[in-house]
């Protein structure tokens, strides 16, 4: 965890992360950079420079993209034609092998009025969250970018371990995203 909170701030020396408690804690305000990008054609997109900052906190590591939509790289899913991803499928039923992946990188429909926007059905979270835990390999991480902090242990359905909570600020009146970074447990 160390290692990778030099690197982080070797990349982005101004933005602030830290451990407490023997878990990631930070705020990263990106800002409201949109022009030229994606961003400004793609409803709910990653904001500026959001995935630099996950890929310096995880540079040894391929994160398949979930909810992907316009990300372009080599694992992408996403169940929207209109999206870039390499897979079309359903996030409730990831077609990987369990304990394949060492990293997902996830971005859902936040709310049901979200999902409108993109023609999809509301997602349940908690059933998504037990299929990322069941591809991961243990000690995998999700890195989950949401406005609520979702619930990471559910009965004997999936159990993970709180790795980082990081705060996403782009700009005044603009929703605030928080990134929970979990790491696969044991079962209970
Ligand atoms: C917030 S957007 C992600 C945008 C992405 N971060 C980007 O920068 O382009 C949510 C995405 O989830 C996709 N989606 C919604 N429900 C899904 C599901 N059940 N399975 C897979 N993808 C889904 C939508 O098509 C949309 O592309």
């Amino acid at each position: 965890m160390e290692s990778r909170i030099s690197h982080f701030r070797h990349k982005f020396p101004k933005s602030h992360v830290c451990i407490v408690n023997g878990h990631i804690e930070g705020v990263w305000i990106v800002g409201n950079t949109y022009r030229g990008s994606y961003s400004d054609k793609y409803y709910g997109a990653y904001p500026h420079s959001y995935l630099d900052r996950v890929t310096a906190l995880f540079p040894d590591l391929k994160p398949l993209h979930l909810f992907s939509g316009m990300v372009d790289d080599d694992l992408t899913l996403d169940m929207n034609p209109n999206s870039k991803a390499r897979i079309m499928a359903d996030a409730h039923h990831i077609p990987f092998k369990s304990d394949s992946l060492e990293l997902i990188v996830a971005d859902p429909p936040y709310t049901k009025e979200d999902a409108t926007r993109y023609g999809t059905p509301p997602v349940k979270k908690i059933v998504v969250l037990r299929e990322c835990w069941r591809v991961l390999a243990m000690n995998g991480l999700l890195v989950w970018l949401d406005l609520i902090y979702p619930q990471f242990c559910f009965k004997d359905w999936f159990n993970f371990k709180l790795y980082g909570l990081i705060a996403v600020i782009v700009s005044t009146q603009h929703r605030v995203r928080l990134v929970t970074i979990l790491e696969k447990n044991r079962p209970k």
